[in-house]
Parts: structure tokens; sequence; C-alpha cells
């Protein structure tokens, strides 16, 4: 039975133990699995069966987790990690290689832009940055040792929407995965894969888990992507790291399924970063009421927006849902249930003055996340992107008079006034 996305966001994944009854999820607290015979743990490890074998590969409770969000993006497989920055990571290199590169949007996540600018290169892979609107520019940084196109749905932190159907095309004709880092939408506003891109990566940690209590990530599949060209190194030569396998030729009905069952038995196994069950628990709570809260961070997000730009003090607003905004045309065009809960602006005076409103702030919270019930306020330049330089802040569209709030689910009234009595400071 296909189910609303609401009514999939509380049951999927989740099939009740029949004998212990719990209609809540488990909490699988384990680090191994018993084998009932030597055939089944040969068969367990030869991937000719599926099942669990230890809690760094796979766990039940982890499971529902990715099933559930799995069938939020109508997608055939997920892997959860320990972080959305662990999630990126272990996608990345279970597909390129030494002397390979990304062509990457610009404006990402700080800690994303220095893995890829700054730790990757120790690897041998290299990045690219390109504005997120240079359609023309994507295409030509594209050379023949390009494995991926990379970007963020909803850039962060000046919120510029990313054309994932233009970029697409693009990765299509050069036969290139897409893959989009959609954390600010979540599967409750947008499926990425619906317009092409073919994996989808979220950080856990945002709205996803919802009120800033755990750390995880998960990378979803959207099984459309042939792994056959030669260029694809791993996934064409035998792979020493499991049996000798050519994950493009030897996996039968589930070639498909390449990257992620890579991802799991080759990264995941080996390097460590898996989510903990704990964890997986607390965001599969958080996604039973993410639909119903992102529609109202949307709600809040906007009508907080509306407010700043008619604010005498307030020099610019940047919301892709405010009609004045840059990004408003490309967003309606994907975003039909709500423009999410960011909100970045600038007040007159810049960066002192910008200051001054945070530190007048006493509802929001002053601290380093985003997607937390509670509201959030911070100053990019200076703390998540203060690693990148001057100019490496500028490419990404962040200017030292920005102010980042994360709109919570508080009473709007509530949120409204405290951003009026702290402008009132300055
Ligand atoms: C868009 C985006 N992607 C990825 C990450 C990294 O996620 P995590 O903090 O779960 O490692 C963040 C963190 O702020 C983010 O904003």
């Amino acid at each position: 039975m296909s189910k609303n996305i609401e009514t999939t966001a509380i049951h999927a994944g989740q099939v009740v133990d029949r004998q212990e009854k719990s209609r809540g999820v488990a909490v699988h607290r384990t680090s191994a699995y018993v084998f009932d015979s030597i055939q089944e743990a040969s068969d367990l490890f030869a991937l000719k069966k599926f099942g669990n074998i230890y809690s760094r590969i796979q766990n039940p409770t982890q499971d529902v987790l990715e099933k559930r969000v799995s069938e939020l993006e109508n997608l055939p497989a997920s892997v959860a990690f320990a972080s959305g920055t662990a999630a990126i990571f272990n996608t990345i290199i279970n597909i390129c290689s030494q002397g390979e590169n990304i062509v990457s949007a610009s404006n990402l996540y700080g800690g994303t832009y220095t893995m890829f600018d700054s730790i990757l290169p120790q690897f041998g892979i290299t990045t690219k940055f390109v504005k997120p609107d240079d359609f023309a520019g994507f295409e030509a940084a594209i050379d023949e040792n390009t494995r991926v196109i990379y970007g963020e749905i909803i850039g962060n932190p000046k919120l510029e929407f990313l054309d994932i159907q233009r970029l697409s095309a693009i990765a299509k004709k050069y036969n290139l995965p897409l893959i989009i880092d959609a954390t600010f939408a979540t599967p409750a506003l947008l499926n990425p894969a619906d317009f092409g891109a073919n994996i989808i990566i979220h950080s856990l940690s945002k709205w996803i888990g919802g009120h800033g209590t755990a750390i995880g990530g998960i990378v979803c599949d959207a099984g459309n992507f042939d792994w056959s060209d030669a260029k694809f190194k791993l996934y064409n030569k035998p792979d020493s790291n499991y049996h000798g396998i050519i994950w493009s030729k030897d996996l039968g009905e589930l070639s498909n399924l390449a990257f992620i069952l890579r991802l799991r038995t080759v990264p995941l196994r080996n390097l460590g970063a898996c989510i903990s069950p704990d964890n997986a628990w607390i965001f599969l709570q958080g996604l039973e009421t993410l639909c119903l809260r992102m529609a109202k961070h949307s709600e809040n997000g906007l009508a907080v927006a509306k407010f700043l730009q008619n604010h005498p003090k307030v020099a610019w607003v940047a919301y892709p849902g405010l009609e004045s905004d840059k990004s408003y045309e490309v967003a309606s065009r994907y975003l039909k249930k709500g423009f999410g809960g960011m909100v970045v602006f600038g007040v007159k005076g810049g960066e002192v003055e910008g200051a001054k409103f945070i530190e007048g702030l006493k509802l929001f919270s002053h601290l380093a996340n985003v997607g937390d019930a509670k509201s959030l306020a911070l100053h990019p330049a200076s703390t998540s992107h203060s690693q990148l330089t001057p100019e490496q802040q500028l490419e990404g569209g962040l200017t030292p008079d920005l102010v980042r709030l994360s709109i919570g689910l508080e009473d709007i009234d509530d949120i409204i006034t405290d951003i009026v009595e702290a402008l009132e400071k300055i």
C-alpha cells in the first residue's frame, strides 16, 4: 500500500516484534549478533544473505531509520552515519580516488568546504568550486578526472536555492553522479531524486532530529546511476576491500545498488563512522513529527523574513520564500510545502551592529546549530565559516554582516518581539 508522507514518517521501516509486541521502535544496544550456523555466518559475510553481523556495519534500530528515510525519499536504500560530515566524507571516498576531482557549488556549509578544500587534497582528491547559479561554469569546470557534481539544495549560509534539474542535465551529459545535500529542505519539503539527483545526503542533526539533541547523518541512493563506466575505478576493477568483487558486474539484479552496498561494506565497515542505536532512535522520534514541524518552521520563517524586510534598521534579507528574493523564482518551482526555517539578514551598521543584535536576543539561543525547535542565532563569518579565508567566504556569498537565524517553533509573536527588542538595542 502506498502511503502519504505523514503516515510514512510515522510507520515506515518498523515491523512490530511479534514476541515482545513493543509499539515503539526498540533500541538495540548490542555490538554483535548470534549466527545460527557456520554456513549462515559465511553467507552473511559474503553478501549472499543480508542480516546483522556487527553494529559497526548495521543495527536493527539503525535499519528502521534507514528504511524510513528511504521511503520518505521514495528511494531503494540508505546508510546512516555518525554525523552528516561523516556521511559526506564516506560518500566522496566511495566514488573518488587519488587524481580525481569534484565539481561543487561554492556555497557550502563551512565544514564541508574545508573537507573539500583542504582535507580531501591530502588524499589526492581536489575540488573545483563554482557559484551555484553559474551553469556554464559547472560545465567548464568538468574535466576527464571529474567524478562527482555536488551541491547543497539551499546553500548554507546565504540560502540560494540550487536548480537541481539544470545541474542534473549537466551531470547526465558527462555521465557523473549528482550528489545533493538536502539537509535544509528535508524529505518533508522536497525529494531531490524527483529532479534528477542520484545521491541525497542529510545531516540528521538538524530538522530531522529537530530538537538539537543528537548528531547523525544519512546517505540515500536513488539507485538510478550506472557505475559501469570504466572511469569509476572502484566499481570496475576487482575490489581488494571486499573479496575481489567487481561492484558494477557481480551484483546481478542488485547492480543498481552498487554504490550503497559498497558504502556500507567498505567505508562504513572499515572506517567505522557508524551511528549509535540510541541516536538512530532519537532521529526516528524526530521523523514522526517532521512534516508538522517543517510546515511550522516554514510558516514562522516566512513571517520573520517579511517582518525583517520592512524594518528600518535592516539593510537586506534573504529567504527563498520572499517574492523579492533572488532565489524565489527557482525555489518556488521546487518547494510546494514551504521554504524552510532559515532566514539570513544584515543590519544597517554591518558586523558591529549585527553583533549587538545577536547579544540583545533573549529568546533566541546564540549557538552554532540549525534546525532546532528552539530559535537560534549565529554570526557565521566569525564562527561556523571562520576557517574560510575572507575571499572564500565572499565566494560562498557570506558577507561579514550576515546574521543567521534558524527560526524555531515558538509562538510567532514571541519570536518577533524578541527580534524587535534586540533591534532596538542597535
Ligand atoms: C548543510 C549541512 N550539511 C552538513 C552538515 C554537517 O552535519 P553534522 O553536523 O551532522 O556533521 C551541516 C552542519 O551544520 C550542514 O549545515
